[in-house]
């Protein structure tokens, strides 16, 4: 057995290095700007390779954060590389449409079943940014219905959290934060998520309702059940003469090569993408049907909308997300064992932690994971109101010190770049840390 002291001595022996610049890093650098990467103790990576990530004192991590969520072939793929590298002999941005964005579109257009048209931004953020408005573009009404538990960026648009205190049916919007403008909050409609009130406040709220924005997955919740919520969604929308856009950015090329609208069978107005799309680049990137994405075409359009960007569909990216996304696309067999060792993995721990009475479960969907350390069983975010923080964060210092990487965001993915060994190896550390937890009676 380890104890959560031995193990911080353990983690901060070996990593030195690390905690030099941490020291430093907080002369300087707001730790905000390093993408949240929270860990239970500050480790810097230096380099990654296939499924495993080094930190500054040369320690190898199994890593479950795959740039959150993007590395589908794990770090460092050579056809990327390459890709990358002869772009860069040729130069790598001209603010210019260039040739190279043809190809990316066109692979996003066959792989998306709702991409009728495709429009490239830099981030997930200004996806779902421009999603929202060309929904308000087009429909001529304002408000966008949100699901309990989403995350759609960082815009100000997309920063609301349920109030606890409001009804689970009928949850309250409240903003992530300082800075978000209240008057926003007339322009939100929240949704319970995987709940049938959803239905009846789509419903009732059609009138005023340009958009129904739900993520393929919840990232904070993945739950492989949740097809049968979004089609159902997908049908009371259309019913009811409001859009509907699914947010593929995790999702996209990720829980299939069609995202969730080819794993659920569900077609929306509109799609949102990022991460995998990029190839590890930053991207961002809108598709849609034809009528509403022709917004997009321009101000004097028909109920044009703005969108631009210096960096919009520039060719480094472009060259990146081609080499990434037509790899995905000539080996669907990748698609099978991500999701057959995420199986596993999960079917592991919560057979470990029914078997041993442990208060903790791991829900997946293929290989996108989470784990949450209560027992109630979790179906929406709303469920997930017993965490046991302690129990969390003594598991996750376990973890990183016995060499699996699990990032602080606690939103977990495989790559195929992960082998069966690394999944038994990561069965064993995360059961043995549940012991540990357990044995120092923090459950
Ligand atoms: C579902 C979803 N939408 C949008 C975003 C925002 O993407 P980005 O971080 O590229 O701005 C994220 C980021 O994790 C996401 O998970």
């Amino acid at each position: 057995m380890t104890t959560i002291s031995e193990a911080r001595a353990e983690l901060q022996a070996k990593t030195r290095a690390s905690q030099k610049i941490a020291e430093d890093r907080s002369e300087v650098l707001n730790s905000g700007l390093a993408a949240n990467l929270e860990m239970p103790h500050p480790i810097f990576i230096q380099r990654g390779q296939g499924g495993y990530v080094f930190d500054a004192d040369g320690n190898r991590y199994i890593d479950t954060s795959v740039g959150f969520g993007l590395h589908m072939l794990g770090h460092a793929h050579p056809e990327i590389k390459k890709a990358i590298q002869d772009r860069a002999e040729e130069g790598w941005m001209f603010g210019i449409h260039t040739t190279a964005q043809l190809g990316l579109a066109n692979l996003l257009h066959e792989a998306s079943p709702c991409a009728e048209r495709v429009v490239f931004c830099n981030t997930g953020s200004e996806a779902t940014m421009y999603a929202f408005r060309a929904a308000r573009g087009f429909s001529g009404k304002e408000k966008i219905a949100l699901f309990d538990g989403f995350y759609h960026g960082a815009h100000d648009y997309g920063m609301w959290v349920a109030d606890p205190s409001s009804s689970r049916d009928e949850p309250r919007a409240l903003p992530m934060g300082n800075g978000i403008p209240k008057a926003l909050n007339d322009l939100v409609l929240l949704l319970p998520y995987r709940n049938r009130h959803a239905f009846d406040l789509i419903r009732k709220h059609r009138d005023e309702l340009a958009l129904v924005f739900v993520e393929g997955v919840q990232s904070s919740n993945p739950q492989s059940g949740s097809g049968e919520f979004l089609r159902e969604l997908a049908d009371v929308c259309r019913e009811n003469g409001v859009l509907f856009g699914i947010d593929e950015v995790i999702t996209g090329f990720r829980v299939a090569y069609g995202g969730a609208q080819q794993r659920f069978g569900v077609k929306p107005d509109i799609a949102t993408y990022g991460k995998v799309l990029g190839g590890g680049l930053p991207v961002g990137g809108i598709t849609g049907r034809a009528d509403l994405m022709n917004c997009f075409t321009g101000l004097a359009a028909e109920r044009g909308v703005f969108s631009g960007g210096t960096f919009s569909g520039n060719p480094l990216t472009m060259e990146a997300g081609r080499a990434m996304v037509t790899h995905l696309r000539d080996h669907p067999e990748i698609y099978q064992r991500i999701d057959a060792m995420g199986d596993r993995l999960a079917a592991a721990i919560n057979d470990y932690c029914e078997t041993n009475q442990i208060p903790a479960q791991m829900k997946n969907v293929g290989g996108m994971f989470h784990m949450f350390f209560q027992r109630k069983s979790v179906n929406s975010s709303r469920d997930a109101n017993k965490v046991n923080v302690s129990a969390q964060k003594a598991f996750y210092l376990h973890a990183l010190n016995r060499g699996v990487l699990v990032p602080g965001t606690q939103r977990a993915f495989l790559c195929a770049a992960h082998s069966d060994t690394d999944i038994d190896h990561m069965i064993d550390v995360f059961c043995t840390s549940l012991a540990d937890v357990r044995n120092e009676g923090i459950f």
